[in-house]
């Protein structure tokens, strides 16, 4: 069912079957925008109320509810989901199997590893979050390793560099390399405080992209079946 009554979409996009956009969520509900040439995956279901940018692409599954906004070149891989307010700079780039709470900021050019949980509830069914649920800022250039944790309302600097399994649980300063549960803070190695290399966060097509070049898509050469 493809339902566009309550979306803008920007030319080049590709909205594939099964696809919904504009969601009504609420009796009030605003209508929702998406950017040029970006692509929504099958499965994909986008509120009301929502901006996406340019270059814009969701995997199967993707959910993302109300408030979302988000600049260009931003991903949101198969079965993550964004709870609603949530703001997203330039390149932000969200693997697999991620869950990101209401009231997350991301900066420019962030890359969250597949399966990545974050938090907005410190103390949940015990203690209220004053003024409300709070989840965490994530600054420019952070890149978040797989399975990482982040707690609720922290902060991670920017440039940091988070081993995959940690758990992020008080303030992480700019450039800090984090690993370990809960997360040991050090400086940025030599190794690791390079600068970015941004054809991870800005990418305008993946592997699977219908104008992707096709010759390049094969098994590892050192795989038995591979020829
Ligand atoms: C943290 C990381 C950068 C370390 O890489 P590295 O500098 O090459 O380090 P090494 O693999 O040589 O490991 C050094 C030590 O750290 C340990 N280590 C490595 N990764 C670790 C992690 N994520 N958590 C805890 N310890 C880790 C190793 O066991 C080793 O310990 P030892 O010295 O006691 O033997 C890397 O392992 C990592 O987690 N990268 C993130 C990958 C990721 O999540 N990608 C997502 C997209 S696919």
């Amino acid at each position: 069912m493809m339902e566009y009554d309550n979306a803008t979409i920007g030319t080049g996009t590709i909205i594939e079957p099964d696809v919904r956009v504009g969601f009504r969520y609420h009796p009030q509900c605003g209508p929702t925008t998406i950017g040029a040439n970006s692509i929504l995956r099958s499965g994909t279901i986008v509120y009301g109320d929502v901006e996406l940018g340019n270059y814009f692409q969701s995997g199967h599954y993707t959910v993302i509810r109300a408030k979302v906004r988000t600049g260009d070149y931003c991903t949101v891989c198969n079965q993550s989901t964004l709870e609603g307010i949530i703001r997203m700079g330039t390149g932000v780039r969200i693997m697999s199997h991620c869950y990101i709470p209401s009231r997350t900021w991301f900066g420019n050019h962030v890359f969250l590893g597949p399966g990545v949980t974050i938090l907005n509830s410190r103390y949940p069914g015990r203690l209220p979050d004053i003024p409300t649920p709070r989840g965490p800022t994530i600054e420019d250039e952070v890149m978040i390793g797989g399975g990482v944790t982040i707690m609720a309302g922290v902060t991670i600097g920017a440039r940091s560099f988070v081993a995959a399994g940690s758990v992020i649980t008080k303030d992480i300063p700019p450039c800090s390399f984090v690993k370990g549960c809960p997360g040991r803070i050090e400086p940025l190695s030599a190794k690791l405080d390079v600068e970015m290399d941004r054809t991870l966060t800005i990418q305008s097509r993946d592997l699977w992209h219908p104008d992707h070049d096709w010759s390049q898509v094969d098994w590892p050469d050192d795989w038995q079946e591979s020829r």
